[in-house]
C-alpha cells in the first residue's frame, strides 16, 4: 500500500496527468453543492483535492464526513487547474488532485482552537501542543532549531572538537541558580543535583587531555522563568586547552557566522566588536547593551560639580542621555515612572522644543552646564543623579524603554563581546565576596595577587556574547592552578575544609598537571529564538514550561504516591497545594 507518492507541498504542473496518492491533514473543507474541495496539508504545504460525485460517488459519500484535521489518504489524477481558478499565491496553486479513492485514515474530535486562529491563549496552545505544532510558525521554529544545531555540529566537528557526554546527575554546580535535586532510593537522605552546566566536567576533560571538547548539553536551573529562561535548556558547551581568550572568541564567531550562512542569511561581519564591561556600563547602563541604536549615556559628574541644582550638587554621579524627541509633560511623567521603577528618586530633564527650553531645573544651571547639555531642537535631555550603580541602572533602563517606544533599533543583527568583567562582587545577603559568574574564572594577567589582596579591583578573563541586547552566551579562561583556585574559595569566605568538601575532585585534578584552558557556553534556545525573531524562547521549544513552572500538557510537576516517597526516605512537611494552573 502506498501512503504517498508526493508531499502535499510538492505538486507541480510537471506532475499533471499522473495517478498519485497523497496523505495528510484536512486544512479546510469547502462544500460547493456536492463538489467538495479539501486542502490537504502536511509540513511542506497544501494541495487542493477535488471530490466530484460524478467521478467517484463513494469518495463523495466519504467527503461528507470530513472535518478539519481529519487525516486522509486520497488517490486520483493530478490535473491542471482551470486558468480562472489558478491560485498564484500558492506553490501548488496551478494544479489539483481529482479524487478517485478517498479514505478517512483518522478522525479528530472538535478542536479546542483553529490552527490559524489569532489570539489563542498560550497555555491552551501548550495544553494541545500537538495541534499547535501543526502551525506553520511552530513547524518553522522546530526545523530552524534543528538546522542551527546541525550547523553548529558541522562547525565544531570541522574544528576538531570531540563530543563527550557528561553526567546530568551530579553534585551542585555553582552557576548562580538553585539546583533541582534528585532523591536516591538506594541512599535515602542523599541527593543528586541536576547539572546547571557541565562546567567542572569539561574542565576535567581538559585536564584529561581531550584538548577540545563540546556538547549540546541539557542544563537544569531552578530559577524564575522569563522570556529568555526555562528550567531546562541547552547549551553549545565547549572547552579548549592551551588557548587564550581570542582563540575561544574566534571559534564562537565561526559558529555564529556558519549558522547564518547555513540558514541563507547575511552573516554579521567579523571580528565582532569588543566592549569592556566598564565601558558598557558607563555608556549603556548594562552589561548586555543593544547596539542597534545609539542613545549613549554621557557623564556630567564633572560639569555639575558645585551645581546650583541641589540634586546634582549632592550626587556621587550625574549622567544623562539625549532622546531624539521633545516629550510632552504626560510623556515625561510616564518616563519618570519608568525611572522610578529602576530605582531613581526623580527624573530631571531639559526639553528642547523649537526655540524654547522647557525644564523645571534650567534656572538653577550655569552657562557651562547648559552648554554641556545643549541638544538639537526636538530632543529631551534626561538626567539621573545618585550613586554610580543606580545611575547606570536607571539610564540603562530608560535607554531600553526609549529604544522600544521610539522604535530606534535598526534591522541589523549586531553581535559584540563584552570583556574584562570584575572577578568578584559583594553578595548582598552574606556581605561576602562572591563570584560574578562562577568561581573557576581566571583573573586577568597581573591581577592574580588581587584575588586575595584586593578582590574588588580584580578583573576577570570572563567574556559574554551579546546579540541585539540578549546575552547569548558566556565563557572564560579558567584558573588552572590549584593555589589560585584555593585563593578564590578563601576570598569567597570558604574555609579550606569547606572547599575540599565540595570541590576536592577539582582541586586534586588541578594539582595533577592541568593545562591552561578556557571555554564558552551559548544558549541554543536563545540563539534560535533570535534567529526566528521570536520574543520568547518557549516558541522554539517543542514542550516548554509556562511561567508558573508547570507543563500544561502533562500537568507536571505532580505529587507522587506516599509509597514512592517512603521508598525515597522523604516525608513532606506540608500537604502539597492543589495543582496551580
Ligand atoms: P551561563 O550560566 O552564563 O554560563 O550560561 C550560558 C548561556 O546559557 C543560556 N542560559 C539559559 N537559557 C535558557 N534558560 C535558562 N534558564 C538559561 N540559563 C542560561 C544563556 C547563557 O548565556 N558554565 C558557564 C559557561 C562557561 O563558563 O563556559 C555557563 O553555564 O544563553
Ligand atoms: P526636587 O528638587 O526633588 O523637587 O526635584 C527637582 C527635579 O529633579 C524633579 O524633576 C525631580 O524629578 C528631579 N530629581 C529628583 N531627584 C533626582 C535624581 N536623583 N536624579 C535625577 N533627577 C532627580
Amino acid at each position: 500500500m502506498t501512503w504517498r507518492d508526493l508531499m502535499c507541498g510538492d505538486a507541480r504542473p510537471d506532475h499533471v496527468g499522473r495517478e498519485l496518492t497523497l496523505s495528510g491533514w484536512t486544512d479546510t473543507r469547502r462544500d460547493h453543492g456536492g463538489l467538495v474541495f479539501v486542502d490537504l496539508r502536511d509540513h511542506t504545504g497544501v494541495t487542493q483535492l477535488v471530490v466530484n460525485p460524478e467521478r467517484s460517488p463513494t469518495a463523495a459519500e466519504t467527503a461528507k464526513e470530513i472535518r478539519n484535521e481529519f487525516v486522509l489518504r486520497a488517490r486520483g489524477e493530478l490535473v491542471a487547474r482551470d486558468p480562472a481558478t489558478v491560485n498564484a499565491a500558492m506553490p501548488t496553486g496551478e494544479v489539483e488532485l481529482h479524487v478517485d479513492e478517498l479514505e478517512i485514515v483518522s478522525r479528530s474530535t472538535p478542536l479546542p482552537f483553529q490552527l490559524d486562529e489569532e489570539g489563542v491563549d498560550e497555555t491552551l496552545r501548550l495544553r494541545y501542543r500537538w495541534l499547535d505544532m501543526r502551525t506553520r510558525r511552530m513547524q518553522a521554529n522546530l526545523r530552524l532549531s534543528h538546522a542551527v544545531i546541525s550547523s553548529i555540529r558541522r562547525t565544531m566537528d570541522g574544528l576538531g572538537f570531540v563530543d563527550v557526554w557528561t553526567p546530568s546527575m551530579t553534585r551542585g554546580t555553582p552557576e548562580g541558580a538553585r539546583d533541582f535535586v534528585v532523591p536516591v532510593r538506594l541512599q535515602p537522605g542523599r541527593f543528586f543535583a541536576l547539572a546547571q552546566s557541565p562546567q567542572i566536567f569539561k574542565q576535567l576533560c581538559m585536564i584529561g587531555g581531550l584538548d577540545r571538547y563540546y556538547q549540546i548539553a541539557t542544563c537544569w536551573r531552578d530559577e524564575d522563568l522569563r522570556a529568555d529562561r526555562q528550567f531546562e535548556f541547552r547549551q553549545l558547551d565547549l572547552e579548549m586547552a592551551f588557548v587564550e581568550r581570542e582563540d575561544v572568541l574566534d571559534v564562537l564567531e565561526e559558529v555564529v557566522v556558519d549558522a547564518f550562512s547555513a540558514l541563507g542569511r547575511a552573516a554579521p561581519p567579523r571580528p565582532f566588536p569588543r566592549l569592556t564591561y566598564a565601558d558598557a556600563l558607563a555608556r549603556y547602563g548594562t552589561d548586555k547593551p543593544d547596539l542597534r541604536y545609539g542613545l549613549e549615556i554621557q557623564d556630567a559628574t564633572e560639569v555639575t560639580r558645585g551645581s546650583g541644582f541641589g540634586v546634582f550638587r549632592g550626587a556621587e554621579t550625574v549622567r544623562f542621555l539625549t532622546a531624539p524627541r521633545a516629550f510632552s509633560r504626560t510623556e515625561l511623567e510616564r518616563l519618570e515612572e519608568v525611572a522610578r521603577e529602576w530605582g531613581a528618586k526623580g527624573l530631571a530633564y531639559l526639553v528642547y522644543d523649537g526655540d524654547e527650553v522647557r525644564s523645571p531645573i534650567a534656572k538653577f544651571l550655569s552657562e557651562k552646564e547648559l552648554t554641556a547639555f545643549r541638544a538639537e531642537p526636538g530632543s529631551t535631555v534626561l538626567f539621573a543623579a545618585g550613586d554610580e550603580a543606580t545611575v547606570a541602572r536607571v539610564l540603562g533602563g530608560l535607554r531600553i524603554h526609549l529604544g522600544r517606544e521610539l522604535e530606534l533599533a535598526s534591522d541589523d543583527d549586531l553581535f559584540h563581546w563584552v570583556v574584562d568583567f570584575p572577578l568578584f562582587e559583594i553578595d548582598d545577603d552574606s556581605g561576602n565576596w562572591t563570584f560574578l559568574h562562577h568561581p573557576f574564572t581566571a583573573p586577568i594577567a597581573g591581577h592574580e595577587e588581587r584575588v586575595a589582596g584586593d578582590p574588588g579591583n580584580a578583573l576577570s578573563q570572563h567574556y559574554d556574547l551579546i546579540w541585539n541586547g540578549w546575552e547569548l552566551g558566556s565563557g572564560s579562561i579558567r584558573i588552572h592552578r590549584a593555589e589560585v583556585q584555593q585563593d578564590v574559595f578563601r576570598t569567597m569566605g570558604m574555609t579550606d575544609e569547606e572547599a575540599r568538601a565540595k570541590f576536592a575532585f577539582l582541586l586534586d585534578a588541578l594539582a595533577m598537571g592541568a593545562p591552561p584552558h578556557g571555554g564558552f557556553a551559548m544558549g541554543i534556545e536563545r540563539f534560535v529564538a533570535l534567529m526566528a525573531g521570536e520574543p520568547n524562547i518557549r516558541q522554539v521549544i517543542a514542550f516548554p514550561k509556562v511561567s508558573s513552572g508547570s507543563d500544561p500538557l502533562t500537568g507536571a510537576p505532580a505529587p507522587v504516591p506516599d509509597e514512592q516517597l517512603r521508598e525515597l526516605g522523604i516525608r513532606l512537611v506540608d500537604e502539597p497545594p492543589r495543582q496551580p494552573h
